[in-house]
């Protein structure tokens, strides 16, 4: 029988520690033994890019059952009928009506980083994309917490960051409903999370929006340890910017890395993507 082994994939860096792009893979034809061998290259590097693909929301799903089982969107809105795991990122207007979010992770975070199990990797498939702009930025967490001087590293290990889906979503002016509140309750994750796939360790707590205090600090000193530890962990070393071309599918693991959307021009230009979350685990 083969073996992750007995498939050796084509790849290139995209950073030279971090992502992976991988070569000549169709998703909608790839064998098991392939399939195996993506996921195995996505566990070890962080990120991963195929370009050149069409995926069906049906077809997307069933490559985010590959990496385990999607996880759900709290609200509905903005996904694909028939789909609900599917989010639709997009400036498009279909008889009168926005479809999708325009505007979903215009900051720094880790995706579900406010529910109790956070989200494993994030999948996006570009469909259509504006010439310039919307490119999306990856952070390696885990090399930022290699090169933080030692000191540092002893000062922020241990901290605990508490998490609010409520507070974010009311700052947005989104009223929840009392069942979504129920499914939403604060939750405290660790500052520097553990990967569970090899023990490296990443700098992760890190979000502004929802986060409402490092416990034990004052609310103001803990937010501008937040921020710090972001202007650090973004600066250009360790970061990944992609450029989208239609057809790509990029997939990164919310356990070691932080990303944000950028903006573009909406008013002439649309960009419209699918989206698929991996249900994860509890931080440790
Ligand atoms: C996200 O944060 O989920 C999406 C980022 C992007 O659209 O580039």
């Amino acid at each position: 029988m083969a073996t992750v082994e007995a498939v050796k994939l084509k790849t290139r860096p995209l950073l030279p520690k971090f992502g992976v792009e991988i070569l000549g893979v169709n998703l909608t034809e790839a064998d098991r033994p392939t399939m195996a061998a993506v996921l195995d290259t996505f566990h070890k590097n962080g990120a991963i890019l195929l370009r050149g693909q069409s995926l069906t929301p049906a077809q997307q799903v069933a490559f985010t059952r590959e990496f385990g089982e999607p996880e759900t969107n709290v609200r509905e809105e903005h996904t694909v009928p028939e789909f609900p795991e599917v989010f639709v990122i997009s400036n498009k207007i279909v008889d009168g009506k926005p479809i999708g979010n325009p505007e979903a992770g215009l900051n720094w975070h880790t995706d579900f980083q406010y529910g109790q199990r956070t989200a494993l990797s994030t999948i996006l498939h570009a469909l259509e994309v504006p010439p310039v702009g919307s490119d999306t930025l990856l952070a390696d967490l885990c090399s930022a917490w290699n090169e933080l001087p030692e000191e540092k590293k002893r000062q922020i290990d241990g901290l605990q960051v508490h998490f609010s889906y409520q507070m974010f979503q009311d700052k947005r002016g989104v009223k929840l409903t009392q069942a979504e509140k129920d499914m939403m309750p604060d939750v405290i994750h660790p500052l520097v999370r553990t990967h569970p796939a090899d023990g490296r360790k990443a700098i992760w707590g890190l979000a502004v929006s929802p986060v409402k205090e490092i416990v034990g600090m004052p609310e103001e000193e803990g937010l501008d340890l937040i921020r710090e530890l972001i202007a650090y962990c973004t600066q250009e070393a360790f970061l990944y910017r992609h450029k989208w071309q239609p057809g790509d599918v990029l997939v990164w693991d919310n356990r070691c890395t932080l990303h944000t959307g950028t903006p573009f021009d909406m008013k002439n230009h649309i960009r419209h993507v699918h989206r698929t979350w991996v249900q994860g685990d509890k931080p440790f």
